[in-house]
C-alpha cells in the first residue's frame, strides 16, 4: 500500500503564527503545514479546524489520566475560590505539604522529603546541586564529578544538557558545558538487542563501565550518577536485565549518589507509581515531573532519601539550609493538580490498568515488524517505539512523515530521529491503543 499525503487532510487555522517561536519545532517547516490542537477532552485532543486527534503520547509523556479529568480540573478550580499563590520563601501554602507528603508515602522506602520546582529540567538542576551540597556538607567537598549516559535526556538546563547525552541538544552550547562530566555507554546494541519484547536479556556488563570511570576518576571525586531507568527521549531504550541493579550496587560501593530520574517513567508510565518500583532498585534521589499532576499545571520536583536531608539540617537553626528555590516552587495550583492526579491514580487503580494494557501494547507494536524499514522494536509499560532505517542522506525525515501522516489521519505520536514513540494515557483502551499502531503501520507503509 502507497498512500500519499493529502494537503487537504493538514489542519487549518487563521491564526498569526509568526510571533511564536516553537520548542524543538522546525519552525518554518511548521508554519507552513501548522497543526495546532484547541481542546483536549480524555484520549483526544481538537484540532483548530474541528478534527478529533487520538492522543497516543499524553500530550508529552504527562497526561497519565488523559485531558481535563474533572476531578483534577475540579480541584485547580477549587483552588483558584481559595488561594491563588503563596510565596515558598518562609512561608508555604497547605497544598505543597499535602502533596509532598503523598509523594512520600508513595517514593520507595527512605525517600521522604520532597523539594518542589516547575518542570523536569529544573528537577534536575535541583537535584545535582542538592549532591554537591550533600556531599559538602558532610566534608566531602572533592565529590564534584556527575555521570551520565550517552542518550540521556534530563532537559535543557546547563546541568541536564552537561550529564545528558544528546549530542543535538549539547553542540551549540559546548563552551558552557559543565566541567567533570563523564558518560556512561548507552545501552542502545540493534545487534544484541532488536526486537526485544520488554527488557533485553543482554547489556548488563555495560554497567560495569561506571567502575572504569570509577577507577579513571577515583571515587572520592564523584558526586553523583545520573541515568533515565527507561531512556524516554531518546527512542523508549529500556534498560537490559540486571543492568539497574547493577549501577545500584557500584554507587553503593563508592559512596557515590544515584539519581533516577523519573521525569517520563514515574506516575504509571511503567505501570507503577515510580521506575523504581518495577525494577526493584532505590535510588537516592528521584526527580519528577510530567505526570505528577497528568500534566494540567507546570510542577516538578526531587524526592531525596532522608539522610540526604537531614545532612542539610545542621547548624543554626536560624540559617537557610540550601540556597536554592523557585517562585513558584509548589505553586498552588499544580499542587492541588497534583493531589487530585494522586486520587484519580488511586481511585482508578490505574497503576494496575497499566500493566494489563503492557502485554496488549507489547503485541501490537511487534505486529509491526515485517513492514518497510522497520529495524527495532521496543516496549515496556505503556512506552513502545518503532525504529527506521534512515533514508540516505535524509536522517529523521523518515520518521517526521510518519509522524505527519498520523496526525493527519488522526492520532498523535512523537519522532525523535527516526524513530517513532508512543505512550498513551493510561485510560486507554485497547482499541484506542489498535487504532494508534495501525495508524503507524498505515504511516510507515505509506511513506516507504
Ligand atoms: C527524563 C527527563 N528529564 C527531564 C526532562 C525535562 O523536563 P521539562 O521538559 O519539564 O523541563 C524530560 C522531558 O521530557 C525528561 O524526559
Amino acid at each position: 500500500m502507497n498512500e500519499p499525503m493529502s494537503p487537504a487532510l493538514i489542519p487549518q487555522t487563521d491564526l498569526d503564527l509568526e510571533s511564536l517561536w516553537m520548542p524543538f519545532t522546525h519552525n518554518r517547516l511548521f508554519k507552513k503545514q501548522p497543526r495546532v490542537v484547541t481542546q483536549g477532552d480524555g484520549m483526544h485532543y481538537t484540532t483548530a479546524d474541528g478534527r478529533r486527534i487520538l492522543d497516543g503520547l499524553s500530550g508529552l509523556w504527562c497526561c497519565n489520566a488523559g485531558h481535563r479529568h474533572p476531578a483534577i480540573v475540579e480541584a485547580v478550580r477549587q483552588q483558584l475560590d481559595t488561594l491563588d499563590y503563596a510565596p515558598p520563601f518562609q512561608t508555604m501554602h497547605d497544598r505543597a505539604f499535602e502533596l509532598a507528603a503523598k509523594l512520600a508515602k508513595l517514593a520507595p522506602e527512605g525517600l521522604d522529603r520532597v523539594f518542589f520546582s516547575n518542570s523536569g529540567s529544573e528537577a534536575v538542576d535541583t537535584a545535582l546541586k542538592i549532591a554537591l551540597a550533600y556531599h559538602r556538607a558532610r566534608g566531602e567537598g572533592s565529590r564534584f564529578r556527575f555521570i551520565g549516559r550517552a542518550k540521556g535526556y534530563h532537559g535543557v538546563g546547563f546541568g541536564g544538557i552537561s550529564v545528558g547525552g544528546m549530542p543535538a541538544n549539547r553542540k551549540a552550547f559546548a563552551p558552557a558545558m559543565m566541567p567533570g562530566v563523564d558518560h556512561l555507554p548507552h545501552t542502545h546494541d540493534l545487534e544484541q538487542m532488536a526486537f526485544s519484547h520488554g527488557m533485553p536479556t543482554w547489556g548488563a556488563h555495560l554497567a560495569d563501565e561506571l567502575e572504569r570511570l570509577v577507577q579513571l576518576h577515583d571515587a572520592s571525586t564523584i558526586a553523583a550518577v545520573i541515568v533515565e531507568p527507561m531512556q524516554g527521549s531518546a527512542g523508549v531504550i529500556v534498560p537490559p536485565q540486571g543492568y539497574l541493579q547493577r549501577l545500584r550496587e557500584i554507587c553503593s560501593k563508592h559512596g557515590i549518589l544515584l539519581i533516577f530520574d523519573e521525569v517520563i517513567t514515574g506516575f504509571g508510565r511503567l505501570g507503577h507509581y515510580f521506575a523504581s518500583d518495577r525494577f526493584g532498585v532505590s535510588p537516592d534521589i528521584i526527580t519528577f515531573a510530567k505526570g505528577v499532576n497528568s500534566g494540567m499545571v507546570p510542577l516538578g520536583g526531587a524526592i531525596v532519601h532522608q539522610k540526604i536531608y537531614d545532612a542539610f539540617m545542621t547548624g543554626p537553626e536560624h540559617l537557610v539550609e540550601f540556597f536554592h528555590g523557585y517562585t513558584y516552587s509548589g505553586h498552588p495550583l499544580a499542587c492541588a493538580a497534583g493531589v487530585a492526579a494522586l486520587e484519580v491514580y488511586e481511585d482508578a487503580n490505574l497503576m494496575a490498568r497499566a500493566r494489563k494494557l503492557e502485554p496488549v501494547l507489547e503485541t501490537l507494536m511487534h505486529s509491526l515488524r515485517d513492514e518497510p524499514n522497520v529495524v527495532d522494536i521496543r516496549n515496556l509499560g505503556l512506552a513502545a517505539a518503532v525504529e527506521l532505517a534512515p533514508r540516505a542522506g535524509e536522517p529523521s525525515k523518515r520518521a517526521m512523515e510518519v509522524f505527519h501522516y498520523c496526525f493527519d489521519h488522526g492520532a498523535l505520536v512523537r519522532y525523535t530521529s527516526d524513530i517513532i514513540a508512543i505512550g498513551p494515557a493510561l485510560i486507554a483502551s485497547e482499541s484506542q491503543l489498535e487504532e494508534i499502531v495501525e495508524l503507524i503501520r498505515r504511516g510507515i507503509r505509506a511513506v516507504a
